[in-house]
């Protein structure tokens, strides 16, 4: 048995930071750990230009702690209105990495996104062109359509067309949760690839009415049934160059959670890299935890894979955080039974 394990030191390559307090008090438990991480631009208001985008960097770059030594990828927030020449100007000066699809009112701080992707027709255009990747919340918004099922009609509706009209443009399809999701990666070509979150590997729907209402556990896309939570270990242990590690780390105060109407987001960034090495070991997988986690994205995003590693070692956990950001708490995602990994100092 594996007691110890040394990867390649990964990246995370879908997280939410937010901004000013919370951004500061977030920020070490991601920089502690992975190399690079792609960074969500839905702030209010977004990070929809390049020049908000630059802004937004300087100030993770002031918030992170002495000697982290971490880069922030920047996203930019499509809109009906956002200008090709803008994208692809802030993508040829190394600000943007990638473009994020946030459908109009698919989730938190989706108001301005995009209502219809003919919208976007030269955007995406000019990004099939130059090579930049899109990253996509696949979730259809039409409130007909049950929410369980909104990822696999998006997939019918939304992406497979989009990439048959587009069909060099690289995609990232974000926190996939379903079967439909796992298959429709693995059946398109080597431009399309997903994130799987840790949480989505960990539960699934029964976990949001374990005994009553758990607003902790409420995410976009929600938690399906057991049957896609296996089809999506199934992916992430594969080993498969197109599904790679992308946490969706959503901190919101426990007070925008525990409310009626409360916000979707898992704030998993203090025990991440533990909880996916769980599911590896569970799954008896843990020779492809490095190609998930630090190999498989570089390569997509056509970058190098980080100097140094980081080393894991078999062993419990300390106990959940319970983070204070001013005058609100905020927190972490308890997977309910023990991690039994921890990161070496
Ligand atoms: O659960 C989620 N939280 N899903 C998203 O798509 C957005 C995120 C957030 O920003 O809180
Ligand atoms: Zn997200």
């Amino acid at each position: 048995m594996t007691d110890t394990l040394t990867i390649r030191r990964p990246d995370d390559w879908h997280l939410h930071l937010r901004d000013g307090d919370m951004l500061r008090a977030v920020l070490p438990f991601t920089a502690d750990v992975f190399g690079r991480a792609i960074i969500m631009p839905n702030l209010t208001p977004p990070v929809a230009c390049a020049a908000d985008a630059a802004a937004y960097r300087n100030r993770i770059m002031a918030a992170l702690p002495p000697r982290a030594a971490f880069e922030p990828l920047m996203t930019a927030y499509l809109t009906d209105g956002t200008d090709p020449d803008d994208l692809a100007q802030g993508h040829a000066d190394g600000i943007f990495t990638a473009a994020k699809l946030y459908p109009a009112g698919a989730t938190t701080n989706s108001d301005n996104g995009v209502t219809d992707l003919a919208n976007i027709h030269a955007v995406l255009a000019t990004m099939e062109r130059i090579g930049m990747p899109l990253l996509v919340h696949g979730e259809v918004t039409d409130p007909a359509v049950d929410i369980f099922d909104r990822e696999k009609v998006f997939i019918d509706r939304v992406l497979k067309p989009a990439l048959e009209e587009f069909s060099a443009l690289k995609v990232v399809f974000e926190h996939i949760t379903t079967a439909e999701g796992v298959d429709f990666v693995r059946s398109a070509g080597a431009n399309v690839a997903a994130t799987i979150t840790p949480h989505h590997l960990v539960i699934n729907r029964n976990a949001l009415f374990a005994g009553g209402m758990r607003p902790h556990m409420f995410c976009l896309p929600v938690a399906k049934r057991e049957r896609h939570r296996l089809a999506l270990r199934d992916a992430a242990t594969s080993g498969e160059a197109a599904f790679f590690l992308g946490t969706d780390s959503a901190p919101h105060p426990v007070s925008a959670k525990e409310t009626d109407c409360g916000c979707a987001g898992i704030f998993n960034a203090p025990s991440a890299l533990e909880v996916y090495a769980q599911v590896f070991d569970d799954e008896g997988a843990l020779d492809k935890l490095e190609a998930f986690a630090s190999l498989n994205g570089p390569a997509f995003y056509g970058l190098t894979v980080n100097e140094g590693t980081v080393t894991l070692k078999r062993g419990e956990r300390a106990a959940d955080t319970l983070l204070t950001v001013g005058d609100e708490e905020v927190l972490a995602f308890d997977t309910g039974s023990a991690v039994g990994w921890r990161i070496s100092a």
